[in-house]
């Protein structure tokens, strides 16, 4: 194993709120005390050369949110009805694999955090905790995130017991069929230390290498061999009664047809940065995905979000609500289930500190007339 990654934290998680946590995004700043520099270079970058990481922050930086003055927000919340479910508010919980590199309780503590703040849970295929045991963890809404298997019967297996186990929908991840390595991690050494593994999966055959023939590639011949494909949505949407949503979106035209064939909702991702490295931020790309479903049809985003102001921004630009990724890895780090459930709280209260100033009682006064475009040097310049 490299030695740098033997240990994944350098500090003990604290069992307090260090007081140098003022807002959700200090999390990220904190956070590298606590993790090995490997495992924050894995937690924190991209695919390649962090292109798309970079373009998700400062998509948000190009807007302002317009303040409106004598508003009242008195009887206002953050509610929201979200395909049959109703949220009490719109901060949800990304899946993110392997929790364990950020706390020994991972995905367990994640849970506790998510059923102390009314807050909706995702939980990875690739979770360090079996899906079944997170399922009994805190109560609580969770949905389950579907990575398809090689074979069929894993993906059935895995799906069956995610709804024996009592989760509420199944979100299916399609923009990581490959992924390119993240220069970050690997120079800085990082390596999936031997303990981490994917719990769910330990008894599924897992893809043997793919002999090639003289002249084939080994990515397009060889690893996209099992790649999911329209058929594979089509089958997985006949298997069960959960609702179906499919997450890593981001052109209209796929967004048109994955509604066609009767997918629940979607979640516009560029999986933070870690797909394609070069493809748009993805809150530039919300604003056309919600132009052609129009205005009813189920929409998440995430991909960049850290603090309340930039949660506004999303549902300004067409989401219903928003995934939180990496700050949930960063939390866990510094405090585990309390930072976790802290970090959701910092958010919410950022969201209504920008709702109140701008007049938004509910989520749905929050709209595109709500923030201002901008460039990101001139919102520098009124900042800073
Ligand atoms: C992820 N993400 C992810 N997505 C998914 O569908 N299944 C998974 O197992 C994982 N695992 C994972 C691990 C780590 C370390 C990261 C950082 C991300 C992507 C995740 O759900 C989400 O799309 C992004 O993290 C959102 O971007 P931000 O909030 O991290 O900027």
């Amino acid at each position: 194993m490299n030695q740098s990654t033997k240990a994944s934290a350098l500090s003990h998680p604290l069992s307090h709120i260090p007081a140098e946590i003022l807002c959700a995004q200090d999390y990220e700043v904190q956070a590298s005390r606590f993790l090995a520099a490997p495992v924050m270079a894995y937690i924190a970058g991209g695919s390649g050369h962090d292109v798309s990481v970079a373009a998700n922050r400062h998509a948000f930086d190009a807007w302002s949110i317009w303040p409106r003055v004598l508003g009242d927000v008195r009887h206002g919340h953050t509610r929201l009805g979200l395909a049959g479910q109703d949220l009490p508010h719109p901060v949800l919980l990304a899946p993110v694999a392997y929790q364990t590199l950020a706390h020994p309780q991972a995905e367990l503590a994640t849970a506790r955090a998510a059923a102390a703040t009314d807050t909706l849970q995702i939980v990875s295929t690739l979770s360090s905790c079996r899906l079944e045991e997170i399922a009994q963890t805190g109560g609580g809404n969770k949905w389950f995130q579907l990575y398809l298997q090689p074979g069929r019967d894993a993906s059935l297996d895995l799906l069956r017991r995610a709804e024996s186990a009592g989760y509420k929908a199944i979100v299916l991840t399609l923009d990581a069929s490959v992924q390119s390595p993240s220069l970050r991690a690997l120079r800085a050494g990082f390596r999936m230390p031997e303990h981490v593994v994917p719990a769910n999966l330990l008894n599924y055959p897992q893809a043997g290498l793919t002999q090639l023939d003289a002249g084939q590639g080994g990515l397009l011949q060889g690893l996209m061999r099992s790649a999911p494909l329209w058929d594979d949505l089509d089958w997985l949407l006949q298997q069960t009664v959960l609702p179906v949503w499919v997450k890593g979106v981001s052109h209209p035209d796929d967004a048109l047809a994955l509604r066609a064939r009767g997918v629940t909702g979607l979640i516009i991702s560029n999986h933070g940065g870690r797909g394609l490295d070069g493809a748009p931020a993805s809150l530039h790309v919300l604003p056309s995905v919600r132009a052609a479903l129009g205005d009813d049809y189920p929409l998440l985003f995430d991909s960049g979000i850290r603090s309340g102001s930039d949660v506004f921004k999303a549902l300004a630009l067409g989401a219903d609500a928003v995934l939180i990724g990496r700050l949930q890895m960063y939390a866990l780090s510094v405090a585990g289930a309390l930072g976790v459930a802290h970090m959701l709280k910092l958010l919410r209260e950022e969201l209504e500190l920008c709702m109140a100033l701008s007049a938004c009682a509910t989520l749905d006064q929050i709209q595109s007339t709500s923030l201002v475009e901008c460039s990101p040097g001139a919102e520098r310049h009124i900042y800073q």
